[in-house]
């Protein structure tokens, strides 16, 4: 897939995707159609490996593969990471509060959120949702209101003349979206608002629920992505970081000619630190990767001796340098939108990699004519990390760093380059291709 294509089909892919779980379903509905053959960790899986599978972990985490024609023993496998999260306002468990004659949520930030942009915005909700169904039973469905539910004002200039310069928000007490003017004596039931639009079908996954008992629910913004710039160079929208990474790992995968071992690992919590039973920290890759080559038996040392032939790109967004904000970069590190993919580099391992990874994804941009530059942060900046680092030290696999460039990350609204997805894909698919 090019260009064009590519971009229309992330972008629709980010705007039905406003949570993990839904960016797991959507993901897993395309390997479907691609004739990947789902598996669940809770089954015996069939002695001879499928030609193309996928598994997921708590709905938020997704490893899909292709077996290859040789043995993992023989050449181990490529492998892609990405996450599946990205930073922004949860609901709590007591979900609401009245004020002022006002329903508002109760939220708590998920990540390192950049907070100013979420005022002003045209919010919905998604998540999923678990409760029982007419006979009792216990049972979990995605939800998705699609229509903007909630908003949170900004304080009028006038009411606060030192707006513009450098206001902090308390996350406590000044983020709290308004959803309702209450009536005279009236109260809010969130959780039969709940379950209507489940029942509703509307925006639901059409699965009855009689009663709700929990949920996993955040907010997002109902701006849908847009190209923007004079030529159309820019894509807007939320979650690029990092739904770009994963849905073009995603079509590499799906691309990949079929003959070499390759595999994605899109996980969720990284931007909580990844510390979960299916985060980056958590054992679903090296269980997956140890069912594999199981179908091998290939001895009691198969796992090293596969985990040390193979490479994993991890791939998330690095920062393009912010033309109002240049000094935070380092001079010679800079990248731009729309100059290829990033190689991020990092002395005290903050980022993963080696000379022998970075030329070997050098070498496979030479040959597939992509460009690629390089990020090192500021040395008087603290760096930012990813799942390279932790993947690398978790199964002792080689991994490199790299990833797209963006302004804004972690905003509600990131703007990436509109052909950075195209050359991506092509060094990705090249990547499990084996060009080099
Ligand atoms: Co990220």
């Amino acid at each position: 897939m090019k260009g064009a294509a590519l971009i229309d089909n992330l972008l629709n892919f980010i705007q039905r995707s406003p949570t993990p779980w839904h960016a797991v379903e959507n993901a897993c509905r395309l390997l479907t159609d691609a004739g990947f053959q789902p598996l669940r960790e809770t089954d015996r899986w069939p002695a001879q490996a499928c030609e193309a599978g996928f598994v997921t972990r708590d709905d938020g985490s997704l490893i899909a593969f292709r077996s290859g024609r040789r043995s993992l023993l023989d050449e181990g496998i490529r492998l892609a990471g990405t996450h599946t999260d990205s930073p922004c306002l949860r609901i709590r468990r007591q979900s609401t509060r009245q004020n002022q004659g006002y329903a508002q949520f109760n939220v708590e930030t998920y990540g390192g959120v950049l907070l100013h942009p979420w005022y002003d915005r045209d919010l919905s909700i998604a998540g999923r949702v678990s409760g029982v169904d007419a006979n009792g039973q216990l049972l979990s469905t995605l939800v998705d209101f699609r229509d903007p539910v909630a908003f949170i004002p900004s304080l009028a200039i006038h009411l606060d003349r030192e707006a513009n310069k450098g206001r902090n928000i308390n996350p406590q007490t000044e983020l709290s979206p308004v959803t309702l003017r209450l009536g005279e004596g009236e109260s809010f039931d969130f959780e039969r608002i709940l379950l209507e639009q489940i029942n509703a079908g509307e925006g639901g996954e059409g699965t009855p629920i009689a009663r709700v008992l929990s949920w996993d629910l955040l907010l997002y913004d109902t701006q849908p992505p847009a190209r923007v710039g004079l030529r159309g160079e820019f894509i807007a929208s939320a979650r690029l970081d990092n739904l770009l990474s994963t849905y073009v790992a995603l079509r590499a995968l799906i691309s990949a000619d079929g003959e070499h071992a390759s595999m994605i690992v899109c996980n969720d919590h990284e931007e909580v630190g990844s510390v979960s039973a299916s985060g980056a920290r958590g054992t679903f890759l090296s269980s997956v990767l140890q069912r594999l080559i199981a179908q091998e038996d290939g001895g009691a040392d198969a796992f090293p001796r596969m985990i040390q032939q193979s490479l994993m790109l991890s791939i998330d967004n690095s920062h393009g340098v912010h033309p109002n904000f240049a000094d935070k970069h380092d001079r010679e590190h800079r990248p731009l939108l729309n100059g290829g993919p990033v190689v991020k580099s990092n002395a005290n391992q903050r980022y993963a990699g080696s000379s022998a990874s970075v030329a070997l994804f050098r070498s496979l941009c030479e040959q597939t004519g992509v460009p690629c530059q390089w990020f090192a942060n500021r040395a008087d900046l603290a760096c930012g990390s990813t799942i390279g680092p932790l993947t690398a030290a978790e199964l002792g696999i080689p991994v490199l760093d790299i990833g797209v460039a963006q302004f804004g990350m972690h905003s509600i609204r990131e703007l990436a380059g509109s052909e950075d997805p195209a050359h991506l894909f092509t060094c990705v698919t090249g990547f499990f291709n084996r060009l080099v």
